[in-house]
């Protein structure tokens, strides 16, 4: 039995053993999709970075082939090149000069071999010198280039590597977090051009290049919207406006690590325009980070100190050495309605020489959402306990009706990330925030900056996937048609390396068609699951129409083992409900469940993956698995909303009917939770139609 340990995806994409992220070189030649990914050989973390290979004629079956770059080390084993993210072409022209001759046609003319060439990181670890004299600084990052002339299936590195040694002139200093480059033809200039990003200064360069050797700076483009963490993956692409080949825009793909949507690793897209040598963003597609709703109640950011702590009347537990304990001995009721008044802060700041929780005054929720800016780590910066892991942990709770309605963990160097939560399900009840300092760090401070109560979401981004397990998402090249197709990393750095798999350790997202759409005068960003998936749908399982879906919950037969497998078209309308949604496996008492849904008050479709079995491997990241997460997605009252509901052996991915929203959760649920229920909050929804096809395993 191949494929069948448990949690083992049965039509994902996941090596046969050892650790595994990002997608690399994704390029389609000859009838074959390739995909590279980022491999350990040696084990199930990550470490000795390589280039593993599998390839597919219809993105879905995978075909495992041999290690394509493979991690080199000395003879004391030091590990000297490490293969980090990149991307491949096929030189049609050879402007490489990389072809050979592999045969004669029946005139006797030399029939030569079409090159494919990676373009990738190469990440030096160790200090030396290489055999063609280029001398490598220890922690170094430069690109370089390998070919095959066998379709891929064996690989030469170009003796002139790297190709590119070293960050501009002003990033020299940079030379440790230069990576992961994207290339592309350029037809109207016949050049190559790269997109490479400086991870920490939230900037990508671009390069353009006649043979994929010599490269020359182009333009620079960042910092700009999620500027967090850093910036790692770009990519790229020119897409049709609703399939108009006369309105061409341009879209950067990337990857936020920290600084996600959710926490941790997250995608980012931008639109705007691309010229050969410069990429210029939308002005509608930017965001302004100190721009604020129209009609909020801010709470600006203030400097803490002990006696203006006192001021908040906030309730302290816990050991604070800064403010002393218990600053504040009642916990006042507030309406959070108008202005609150003088002297009150919203930089609640705790002194980070223990752990312990602060909690806030008591207040009324009069507005949908809380959007607050949080800051884990470098305020001010801690040198000596810098990324290690928990370095200035904070946790931000929303409590409601004594329940953790919402909680927001910021990580290391997430400075300044802006969140978004919808509270519109709460109107009228009482609330207050935890903040919960999650490290005994003996210097340094976290804080929870400004926090604004608004109608409309503050925007800081536009993601490309709401869930947590998207990352580093790549598209193809080479494809014959206008089509753009991605594959993500379905995995997320905040955990990744304890999620409770052997012997192997991550999977691919589905492949996922990418468009550009206008919708509500937007242009979107939009995707769905390649349409070849169908081919592994069982015949109908369940079909069923409800006119009216009673309140409560409504078990749906699905029989094994597709109860664990499945792909579940669900379309529906408000009645007199307030929230509506599909539970996946669960047991009888929903003790364990995954829970995807749409808020009709909230107007979002949510993912709840609080009891999806298996959470208890975080690690050193505590908190970061279990979550509720959350899309805005406009509805009015006779609209019909559709989501699109992908159910595999560990994970679920969601598409709503537009594909404007998207979400990627891994789970980890035990065998007997295996049931599928409907359910409608506080009353009816209306139209309900449910149609669910099993999946089979493409292994
Ligand atoms: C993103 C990343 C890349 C890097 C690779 C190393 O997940 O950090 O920036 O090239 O992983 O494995």
């Amino acid at each position: 039995s191949y494929y069948t340990e448990e949690y083992r995806p049965q039509f994902h994409f996941t090596p046969e053993q050892n650790w595994m992220n990002d997608p690399n070189g994704l390029v389609y030649h000859n009838g074959q999709y390739h995909l590279f990914y980022q491999y350990n050989p040696n084990g199930t973390t990550w470490g000795f970075m390589s280039w593993g290979h599998a390839v597919s004629t219809d993105l879905v079956h995978w075909k495992h082939l041999p290690i394509a770059l493979e991690c080199e080390s000395d003879s004391n084993g030091n590990v000297l090149e490490m293969f980090f993210s990149g991307s491949a072409v096929v030189d049609v022209n050879n402007t490489t000069g990389f072809a050979i001759p592999v045969g004669k046609d029946r005139r006797g003319h030399v029939i030569n071999s079409t090159p494919m060439v990676a373009i990738y990181t190469s990440y030096y670890p160790t200090a030396h010198t290489q055999s063609n004299g280029v001398v490598i600084r220890a922690g170094q990052q430069s690109q370089s280039i390998a070919f095959s002339n066998d379709n891929g299936l064996t690989w030469t590195q170009y003796e002139g590597n790297p190709v590119i040694e070293s960050p501009p002139a002003g990033y020299v200093d940079q030379y440790q977090n230069f990576r992961d480059p994207f290339v592309f033809w350029y037809s109207p200039s016949s050049k190559w051009i790269m997109v490479a990003s400086l991870a920490n200064e939230h900037t990508l360069l671009i390069y353009s290049s006649d043979n994929l050797k010599a490269w020359k700076l182009e333009s620079q483009f960042g910092p700009e919207n999620a500027k967090f963490g850093q910036w790692e993956c770009p990519s790229l692409f020119p897409l049709y406006v609703d399939g108009n080949n006369r309105a061409e825009k341009w879209v950067i793909l990337m990857g936020v690590n920290p600084g996600g949507v959710i926490t941790g690793s997250g995608t980012q897209y931008i639109i705007g325009s691309f010229n050969g040598t410069t990429f210029v963003a939308d002005p509608s597609d930017t965001y302004d980070p100190t721009q604020i709703p129209a009609g909020s109640i801010v709470f600006q950011n203030f400097e803490s100190t002990s006696s203006t702590f006192k001021e908040l009347g906030w309730k302290a537990t816990g050991d604070f050495a800064l403010f002393g304990p218990q600053v504040a001995s009642s916990v006042t009721t507030q309406t959070i309605n108008g202005n609150l008044g003088s002297g009150l802060l919203t930089t609640w700041i705790v002194d980070d020489s223990a752990t312990g929780t602060i909690i806030s005054p008591k207040f009324i929720i009069t507005k949908n959402y809380i959007s607050f800016l949080i800051a884990g780590g470098y305020y001010p910066y801690n040198p000596s306990t810098a990324g290690t892991a928990n370095d200035n942990q904070v946790s931000f709770s929303l409590i409601v009706g004594g329940q953790v309605v919402h909680s927001q963990t910021g990580a290391d160097a997430e400075n300044l990330v802006w969140r978004s939560w919808n509270v519109a399900g709460w109107f009228g009840e009482e609330a207050y925030f935890i903040v919960t300092d999650l490290n005994t760090n003996s210097w340094g401070h976290l804080d929870v900056d400004e926090i604004i109560f608004s109608d409309t979401p503050k925007v800081e981004a536009n993601w490309n996937d709401f869930g947590p397990d998207y990352y580093a998402a790549a598209t193809y090249n080479g494809l014959p048609t206008a089509d753009r197709i991605a594959i993500g990393w379905m995995n997320n750095w905040a955990y990744g390396g304890n999620i409770p798999t052997s012997p192997w350790r991550s999977a691919m997202s589905v492949p996922r068609k990418l468009a550009l759409k206008t919708i509500n005068n937007n242009v979107l960003l939009v995707q769905q699951p390649v349409s070849s998936l169908s081919s592994l749908y069982t015949p109908s399982l369940y079909s069923r129409k409800f006119s009216s879906l009673k309140s409560g919950e409504t078990e749906i037969p699905v029989p094994a083992p597709y109860n664990a497998r499945m792909k579940l078209t669900v379309s529906f309308k408000r009645g007199t409900g307030s929230k509506f949604g599909v539970i996946l496996r669960s047991n009888a008492t929903n003790t364990q469940e995954t829970i995807i849904g749409y808020d009709f008050l909230g107007q979002n479709v949510f993912v709840d993956r609080f009891k999806s079995g298996d959470n208890a491997f975080v690690g050193s990241e505590p908190n970061q698995f279990p979550g509720h997460f959350i899309a805005t997605l406009p509805s009015t009252l006779t609209d019909s909303i559709t989501l699109n509901i992908l159910l595999d052996w560990s994970s679920v991915e969601v598409f709503d009917g537009n594909g404007q929203v998207a979400f990627t959760s891994q789970i980890f649920p035990l065998d007997d939770s295996a049931q599928v229920k409907l359910f409608s909050v506080g009353g009816t929804t209306r139209t309900v139609t449910v149609a669910i096809n099993g999946m089979k395993s493409s292994w």
